[in-house]
């Protein structure tokens, strides 16, 4: 008998606001043509004014707990992943633990940037395999168009605001790849490459919060590379192989990069649940966002094996292999 954490709820929120890519036009030097075909880009959300991370975070949690049947203190923990919280503290999870009205166990929040959600999934994961918290709501939330330098048409164009969420309880399994839940996480940083993504301000240094900057053509070279080698990782960590994937379910950054990486893992991409069209990149919401837009269409059915895989910011990427 294993004890593993299976996914018994999902959900996810977008704002109201969505902006084409047309509407670029009008204010900097790009083209609908230019962000199609480099970014696989259509369209992003953007938050409201006034319209916080924990406010969408607290939205995805609410359709998570409702899909799962359950109420906010059947929950033991909240791990929030996000790089862009309202305030520098408290942590965003604690003010979802709020607005959803639980009154009992903790949430604390986790910063990986857009690997944020496979570092929160492995987190959870942890928590409930050294029976901690039976019940976890895995949060990624983020509101990134907060942070872009609307002047820079490098960056102002791929990135997008949403929430998505899933809840893990421990369940006991049979230790065989057939069980549900999570088979296994890869996880890895490389602080050595941390100028090619980052944000210019921060607390202990500017004192504000800063703009992002990105050598994306940089971050492209390592990402296909970094990603398939974390799946694979994570896939070999099981015990599966390239055949037993039913959905790679990537961060949602390029629709290039998710091409390339379900090319060197052999995986179809009949096989891959896309939202970059129509969400852009937004950070630690695009698994959680992917996973529950997978799930609610129908395409991603219990017993599924799903194969998650991000890489971002730090750089900090990893992988997530479970079975729906
Ligand atoms: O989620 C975290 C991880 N992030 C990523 O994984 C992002 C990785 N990088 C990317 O997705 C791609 O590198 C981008 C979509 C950011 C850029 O695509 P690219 O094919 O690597 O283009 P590039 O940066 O090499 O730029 C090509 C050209 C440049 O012009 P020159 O120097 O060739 O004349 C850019 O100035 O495209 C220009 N350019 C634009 N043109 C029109 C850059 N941004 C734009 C724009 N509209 N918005």
């Amino acid at each position: 008998m294993t004890s593993r954490s299976v996914v018994i709820g999902y959900g996810h929120y977008l704002p109201e606001q969505i902006v084409e890519n047309a509407a670029f036009e009008k204010t900097i030097d790009t083209s609908d043509e230019w962000i199609r075909t480099r970014s696989g880009i259509e369209r992003r959300h953007f938050a409201a004014k006034g319209q916080h991370t924990s406010d969408l975070a607290a939205e995805a949690a609410t359709a998570a707990l409702a899909n799962a049947g359950l109420s906010a203190n059947d929950l033991d923990a909240i791990i929030v992943a996000t790089s862009t919280p309202d305030l520098t503290f408290p942590s965003v999870a604690t003010m979802v633990q709020q607005k959803i009205g639980m009154e009992r166990g903790f949430g604390f929040d986790v910063q990986a940037v857009c690997a944020g959600f496979v570092f929160a999934l492995s987190t959870a994961n942890g928590l409930i395999l050294s029976g901690q918290a039976r019940r976890v709501l895995v949060i990624g939330a983020e509101t990134f168009s907060r942070i872009m330098d609307w002047s820079d048409r490098s960056t102002s164009v791929l990135f997008g605001d949403g929430a998505g969420a899933l809840i893990l309880e421990a369940q006991t399994g049979s230790g065989t790849t057939d069980d549900r839940g999570i088979l296994a996480c890869d996880l890895n940083s490389d602080g050595r490459y941390k100028d090619m993504l980052y944000v210019d301000g921060g607390v202990s240094s500017t004192g504000t919060s800063g703009k992002l900057r990105m050598q994306g053509n940089a971050l492209f070279r390592q990402a296909v590379e970094k990603l398939a080698a974390t799946a694979e990782a994570a896939l070999e960590k099981a015990g599966l192989g390239h055949a037993d994937v039913d959905w790679i379910v990537p961060h949602q950054a390029n629709i290039r990069i998710i091409q390339g990486t379900a090319k060197k893992l052999n995986v179809p991409m009949e096989r891959v649940v896309l939202t970059v069209q129509d969400h852009g990149n937004t950070s630690a919401a695009s698994i959680p966002l992917a996973l529950s837009v997978g799930a609610s269409s129908g395409r991603i059915k219990p017993g599924d094996l799903v194969l998650t895989e991000a890489i971002g910011g730090g750089l900090a990427w990893g992988a997530v292999a479970l079975r729906w």
